[in-house]
């Protein structure tokens, strides 16, 4: 949530700053600000609204000089306006911060430096380190912003630069995630990899607790004793193009798209092509250990919970293991009953997530093997876990998560089916089975993107729709909870996702012909309870599409619309029928006239509790 974009180096520092905050617009987009030092001197421009408003502003009155911060936001504390946009400013305004984080203490603070004389001009938590380090400055720019940090407690990613130290960037990391970028002459400073791809992949990561003096060609790491850290940088391997939108007229499109490859992609590499054996080399678990596992607890929060349900499904089906799936939050303040043979498997697509990363804390605390399933490289997660496996999804960007889901189930799908094998659970030749289902799976999905025209069809008959339920059994569910929750984000209908089963026991009464329900009826066992369902919501008028398996003929004359999906397992079919979903929700959302990339009030990275 929020992002920062600093430059410093031997060229205008505006440019790279405007391209790095779009770039990081997903993670917070109510407000914007940038600030430079030009010969020495501090030049401040911010306002409401997108960077699109922020730009305008700029080329209206450009602000000259080769080392500047900007920052994205997304509102904590404080109403989105332009006195609470970063960067802030001292009593003096000869320094400037942006943050990304919460201020816990900030009211207790804000009061003891008013009561010094003081002069707030903002709402927000994030003023008062603008104040701090101006008290504590006394002439050396990171000496002030550590003594300053000492006093201050909750999560931060901070940037700040000054009229006193005009050549550097002092940045600082606790919680949120802050990546220095390498350059030729040139150093970048940023809250995720993506945004800086484009000038350089040579990165070095800051650590909790880490601050850094970045110049224009030079990085010195120091810990919060104020002692020098010699890191090594690394090297990226996404390539510039992965993170733009090749051609597709919003990212949420080109990553539906990516999905066949991102899925290949993320198979690669783990199973033998003749073999079909699975390796799983980063779960950093002994095979003794794996045998020992006798829980499993899924920890994750939106989307890559409802990958966390569907792995209920597969690890109890396939590995015969015990499982629950947690939401992040709750998990971790209760007092969940896990030993040193519970595997808390966490899934993240960002690796940022505040409660999920508690969540791993708190695994760990009690003495649990850890596992992240991760999209971003690197990331706090991927690091604090005791064994990472990356999804291989390649940047996403659409705030409404699509690929990443697909690939996490597909790593889930693999894990389960390792698991089994090694419990003993599953046969040699079921695994065998069940992996030639998933090489044949991205195919599959290219099926379906096949039929991405039709589903546009069906999406304008839903768009001035105001409420919608999405219906699902077995491993249906948490893709009906997947459907409707895509829909809610980047359309604004209210849709609900339920199990089709619990339809008797309350929904059916929102049931009337305005009320588009979407089930999923793929082929399986509870395929013909699905279709008890559908005649229940027909017989109240309801409206109904249906996901189904090809080759069903009985379904269209039971539907008002039906999307068909290529036949699958059952332990696959989630994978391919939510596909549909994403495509539908997306058009929804265009003729709606929805900003789907950045829908209202969401942000990509949720860093704060
Ligand atoms: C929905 C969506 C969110 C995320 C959630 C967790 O489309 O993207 O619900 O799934 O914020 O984020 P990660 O996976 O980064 O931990």
């Amino acid at each position: 949530m929020c992002g920062i974009f600093g430059y410093i180096g031997d060229k205008e520092a505006l440019p790279f700053l405007l391209e790095g905050l779009k770039k990081l617009e997903y993670r917070g987009y109510d407000s914007a600000g940038i600030a430079t030092l030009h010969k020495g001197k501090l030049f401040v421009t911010k306002c409401v609204g997108k960077i699109s408003e922020l730009e305008t502003t700029l080329q209206k009155k450009p602000i000259g000089g080769e080392v500047g911060i900007g920052h994205t936001r997304w509102a904590t504390h404080g109403q989105p306006s332009h006195v609470n946009s970063h960067p802030h400013e001292d009593c003096k305004s000869e320094l400037v911060v942006v943050h990304n984080g919460i201020i816990e203490n900030y009211l207790e603070l804000r009061r003891e430096l008013a009561d010094r004389g003081h002069d707030f001009r903002s709402s927000t938590d994030t003023e008062v380190l603008a104040h701090l380090i101006e008290e504590k400055y006394a002439g050396n720019l990171l000496l002030a912003v550590r003594e300053a940090l000492l006093l201050v407690r909750g999560s931060y990613a901070l940037a700040v630069i000054s009229e006193n130290d005009p050549q550097k960037i002092v940045a600082a990391r606790s919680g949120s995630p802050l990546i220095i970028g390498h350059g030729e002459e040139e150093s970048f400073l940023s809250s995720d990899i993506p945004a800086m791809l484009k000038y350089t992949s040579r990165i070095t990561q800051l650590e909790n607790g880490e601050m850094a003096e970045i110049t224009a060609t030079e990085t010195r790491i120091y810990d919060q004793h104020g002692k020098s850290l010699a890191k090594t940088p690394s090297l990226i391997s996404w390539d510039p193009e992965s993170a733009e939108k090749g051609g597709y007229s919003h990212f949420m499109l080109k990553e539906i798209h990516e999905q066949p490859s991102a899925i290949r992609k993320t198979i690669e590499g783990r199973v033998e092509a003749d073999s079909h054996k699975i390796h799983f080399d980063e779960l950093n678990l002994t095979e003794e250990e794996i045998r020992k596992v006798n829980r499993v607890v899924f920890t994750a929060c939106g989307t890559s919970w409802h990958a966390g349900l569907v792995g209920e499904y597969l690890f109890e089906q396939l590995a015969k293991l015990p499982t629950e799936v947690e939401y992040a939050a709750e998990f971790r303040y209760r007092s969940p009953i896990i030993d040193e043979n519970t595997l808390v498997i966490a899934i993240t697509q960002s690796g940022e997530t505040a409660d999920t990363l508690a969540a791993v804390w708190e695994a760990k605390a009690r003495n649990a093997k850890t596992i992240a399933i991760c999209n971003v490289t690197g990331s706090t997660i991927a690091r604090e876990a005791h064994g990472v496996v990356y999804t291989n999804a390649g940047p996403e960007i659409g705030v409404a998560s699509t690929k990443a889901f697909t690939t996490q189930l597909t790593i889930i799908y693999l894990l389960a089916i390792l698991f089994g094998k090694r419990r003993g659970a599953i046969s040699e030749k079921e695994a065998t089975s069940l992996i030639s289902d998933l090489i044949s799976l991205p195919q599959k999905v290219e099926r379906v993107l096949q039929g991405e025209s039709l589903i546009e069809t069906v999406a304008d008959t839903f768009r001035s729709a105001t409420n919608a339920l999405y219906l699902g059994r077995g491993k249906g569910f948490p893709i009906a909870l997947e459907g409707a929750l895509k829909l809610k984000e980047v359309s604004y209908i209210h849709a609900e996702g339920y199990p089709a089963a619990e339809m008797k026991h309350g929904p059916i009464a929102l049931i009337d012909k305005n009320m588009p329900v979407v089930v999923l009826a793929f082929s399986g066992r509870r395929y013909e309870k699905t279709l008890g369902n559908i005649e229940e919501v027909k017989a109240r008028g309801g409206r109904v599409i249906v996901v189904a398996s090809e080759g069903d003929k009985q379904i269209a004359s039971q539907a008002d619309e039906v999307i068909y999906i290529p036949q699958t397992s059952e332990a696959l079919s989630p994978l391919l029928a939510v596909i549909p979903l994403q495509i539908l929700a997306y058009y929804i959302a265009v003729k709606r006239g929805c900003h789907v990339d950045q829908p209202r009030n969401l942000a990509k990275s949720v860093t704060v509790e």
